[in-house]
C-alpha cells in the first residue's frame, strides 16, 4: 500500500505532487508529506491525511520544480510526523518515498548503526534512504549508480523515488513487487506515481516499470532505464486508457455512492464485446488460447482476497454448476504457506481489482513455478497480476476509488459468469436452450440492478433504524451464501459494526445462540431452489425474537409475512442473484456508516490496494 508520487520539469511540482497524493489517498491514510527541490530540500511531512498535510504547509513557500510525495499506510512503526515519509538521509543529501516493505532492514540497520548513523524514525524506508547515501560516500558516483548497488542489498518489497541535492532536477525511480509508473510530459517533464491516476490529466504516455528496474528522470534529457544488471532497456511506452472524468465524484457525496450507481453501466461495459445474444456465443478473448486447457484442467484453483474471494466463490458454484469442471477457491494468503499440491493440470484464476494485492501475486508465482497455467481477472489494466498470468479477462468497471469495493465485485462475478457460459458451451455441458435462456437472462442484468437502485430511499429508512447496531448477521444459501459474506464485510469495513456472513442452514450449528431482539439478520431469500429452506430458517430466527431484513424476489408474499423488513429485487434466474442482491446491501452498508458519520471512502485502518503481506 502507500502512494508514492513525483514530477520533475518547468512548472511548480508541489501542486502536482499534492493533487497526486489527493487521488493516491486510496492507498493509505494514516501520513502524507511532500520533499520539494529548492536550494536544497525543503521537507514537509505530518500524521493524517493529504488535507491534514495542506494545513500544515499553510502559506510557506513551496517553490521548486522538482518534488516527491506520499502518502502512507503503516507498515513498520505507527502513524506519526516522525514515520511519514519522505525521509531524509543522515547527512541530508538524500531524501526518499518507498512503498513496500523492506524485509532485511533490521540487519542493515544494525550494521549502518555500528558506522555512527543514526535514526529518526521506526520505518524500514529510513534505513535505505542512508544505505544509498553510505553507499554514495564510498566513491563517486552518480545517484542513479547508488540507488541500484543499495537495491542489490536489499530484501522485500519497493516502489521508490529518490532526489539528491547534489542532482538537483533528478528523479531516481525504481520498483520490485511494488507499482510504479513513469509519465513521459510534452514539455519533456516526467512524473512518477504508484498508479496512473495522479498522471492522467498531465500525459497519456507512460512507461509501467517492471520488477528490477531503475528509471533515471531529467527534464529535457530522454527517459533512462535499467535493470538490476546495470544494462540499458528501451522503455516501451504505453498510451493510457482512463479519462479524467473517472478519477471525479461527478455529484455523488462519496466514490461509494457513485460506484454504487455506475453498477448498470459497469456490469454492461464487463459484458461488452464478449456476450452476442444473435450470435448465440460469449468470447473471452484474453483467455481464448486457454479454452482448452480449462475444459481439460484436472481442477480450477481460484485464489483471492477479501471481497475479490467472495467473487471467487460464486465463480465456483457458476463454473461447477455450468461446465462440469472442479474448482477450488483459496484465500491466496493460506494458499502460497500452506504447500499446496498443484500441477501442471490446474489451472489457476487470480482475481483482483487492483491487480497489485500481494498475496494474490505470490500465490499466482507459486502456481506459475509449479508449471500451473495462471490466468487473471483484474479490473487495472498493466497491474502486476495482470502482467504475470498467463492470460486473463479485464473486468472493465473502470477506476475504483471508494476503498470498498463495489461496481468491481460485480464486473467480476460478471466475467466468471461469462467464463463459465463459455466453458459449458464449449464442452457441451449445457444445452443450447438453456445457454440462449441464460444470455438472454445475463444480457437484461444491467436493468434489473437499474431497478434494484430504485430501492435507495427504503434501504435508506431501513439503514435508520439499525444505525446503532453492534452486531448483525447475514444469511444465504446456494449463490446468496456468498452475497451473504460480502454483504457482512461490506457493513464492517465501513461502518464499524460487527457483522457476520452464514449459510443459513449453519445458523443452527451456533450462531443461532447470538439471536435475540438486538440481532438484525439480513437474509437474502430470493425464489430459486432453497427458497422454502430459506423460509424455514427465517422462521427460525423468528422463533427467538430476531428482526429480518429480507432480500426477496419481487411480488413475494411468504418471507413478507414473517420478516420485520422486506426490499423487493427483479425477478432473475438464481446464478444472477449475486448481481442484483448486493446492490441494496451495499446500499444499507453505505446508509448506515454515512448515519454514523464514518468516512466512508476511507474507512479506518484500511487501504484499497494490499501490498503488503
Ligand atoms: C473490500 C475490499 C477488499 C479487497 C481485497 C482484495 O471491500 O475491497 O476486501 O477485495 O483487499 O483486493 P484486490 O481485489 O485488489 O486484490
Amino acid at each position: 500500500m502507500c502512494g508514492i508520487v513525483g514530477y520533475t520539469g518547468k512548472n511548480d511540482a508541489y501542486p502536482i505532487v499534492v493533487k497526486g497524493l489527493h487521488r493516491l489517498e486510496y492507498r493509505g491514510y494514516d501520513s502524507a508529506g511532500v520533499a520539494l527541490m529548492r536550494d536544497g530540500i525543503q521537507l514537509f511531512k505530518c500524521k493524517g491525511k493529504v488535507s491534514d498535510l495542506e494545513d500544515h504547509v499553510g502559506k510557506s513557500d513551496t517553490s521548486g520544480s522538482a518534488g516527491i510525495g506520499h502518502t502512507r499506510w503503516a507498515t513498520h512503526g505507527p502513524p506519526n510526523d516522525a514515520n511519514a515519509h519522505p525521509h531524509m538521509s543522515m547527512s541530508g543529501e538524500l531524501v526518499l518515498i518507498h512503498n513496500g516493505i523492506i524485509e532485511n532492514y533490521d540487519s542493515i540497520k544494525k550494521e549502518l548503526q555500528q558506522r555512527g548513523y543514526e535514526f529518526q524514525s521506526d520505518t524500514d524506508t529510513e534505513v535505505l534512504v542512508n544505505l544509498i547515501e553510505e553507499i554514495k560516500k564510498q566513491e563517486e558516483m552518480s545517484l542513479s549508480t547508488a540507488v541500484r548497488r543499495a537495491l542489490k542489498e536489499v530484501i522485500g518489497a519497493y516502489a521508490i523515488v529518490v532526489m539528491s541535492k547534489n542532482e538537483p532536477g533528478t528523479l531516481v525511480a525504481a520498483r520490485k513487487s511494488s507499482p510504479l509508473v513513469v509519465g513521459l510530459g510534452g514539455d519533456g517533464d516526467f512524473y512518477v506515481a504508484s498508479d496512473a491516476t495522479p498522471i492522467v490529466e498531465y500525459t497519456k504516455n507512460v512507461v509501467y516499470l517492471e520488477d528490477g528496474e531503475i528509471a533515471e528522470l531529467h527534464p529535457d534529457h530522454e527517459m533512462k532505464l535499467f535493470n538490476i544488471k546495470e544494462q540499458k532497456v528501451t522503455p516501451f511506452i504505453q498510451e493510457l486508457e482512463l479519462h479524467l472524468e473517472q478519477l471525479e465524484k461527478g455529484g455523488y457525496d462519496h466514490f461509494m455512492l457513485k460506484e454504487i450507481y455506475e453498477q448498470p453501466r459497469s456490469v454492461r461495459d464487463s459484458m461488452r464485446g464478449r456476450l452476442s445474444i444473435n450470435k448465440g456465443i460469449v468470447q473471452l478473448g484474453g483467455i481464448a488460447d486457454y479454452e482448452q486447457k480449462l475444459i481439460n484442467a484436472q481442477r480450477i484453483i481460484i485464489v483471492a482476497c477479501g471481497t475479490s474471494w467472495h467473487a471467487g466463490l460464486v465463480g465456483e458454484y457458476l463454473i461447477e454448476d455450468l461446465a462440469r469442471i472442479p474448482v477450488e477457491v483459496e484465500y491466496a494468503s493460506e494458499f502460497r504457506y500452506r504447500n499446496p499440491i498443484i500441477t501442471e493440470k490446474d489451472v489457476v484464476i487470480a482475481i483482483s481489482q487492483s491487480g497489485e494485492t500481494a498475496d494474490t501475486l505470490a500465490a499466482l508465482e507459486l502456481a506459475k513455478s509449479k508449471g500451473a497455467t495462471i490466468l487473471g481477472v483484474c479490473n487495472v489494466v498493466g497491474s502486476s497480476i495482470a502482467r504475470t498470468t498467463h492470460g486473463g479477462s479485464y473486468t472493465h468497471a473502470g477506476p475504483e476509488i471508494g476503498v470498498a469495493s463495489t461496481k468491481a465485485f460485480t464486473a467480476q462475478v460478471t466475467v466468471l459468469t461469462l467464463m463459465a457460459l463459455m466453458l459449458g458451451n464449449r464442452k457441451g455441458t449445457i444445452d443450447r436452450s438453456r445457454f440462449q435462456r441464460l444470455l438472454l437472462g445475463l444480457d437484461a442484468i444491467p436493468d434489473k440492478i437499474e431497478r434494484a437502485l430504485q430501492t435507495n430511499e427504503l434501504v435508506e429508512k431501513i439503514s435508520a433504524k439499525f444505525k446503532d447496531a453492534r452486531n448483525f448477521l447475514y444469511l444465504g444459501r446456494g449463490y446468496c451464501f456468498p452475497v451473504a459474506l460480502e454483504g457482512a464485510l461490506k457493513l464492517k469495513e465501513i461502518s464499524y459494526i460487527h457483522a457476520e456472513g452464514y449459510p443459513a442452514a449453519e445458523m443452527k450449528h451456533g450462531p443461532i445462540a447470538l439471536i435475540d431482539e438486538e440481532m438484525p439478520v439480513v437474509v437474502i431469500a430470493t425464489k430459486g431452489p432453497s427458497y422454502e429452506k430459506v423460509v424455514s430458517n427465517i422462521q427460525e430466527v423468528k422463533a427467538r425474537k430476531g428482526v429480518i431484513i429480507a432480500i426477496v424476489t419481487e411480488g413475494d408474499t411468504q418471507v413478507k409475512e414473517m420478516a420485520d423488513y422486506t426490499i423487493e429485487i427483479p425477478e432473475i434466474e438464481e446464478m444472477f442473484t449475486p448481481l442484483v442482491a448486493s446492490i441494496p446491501l451495499q446500499l444499507l452498508s453505505y446508509h448506515i456508516a454515512v448515519m454514523r458519520e464514518c468516512n466512508v471512502d476511507q474507512p479506518r485502518n484500511l487501504a484499497k490496494s494490499v501490498t503488503v503481506e
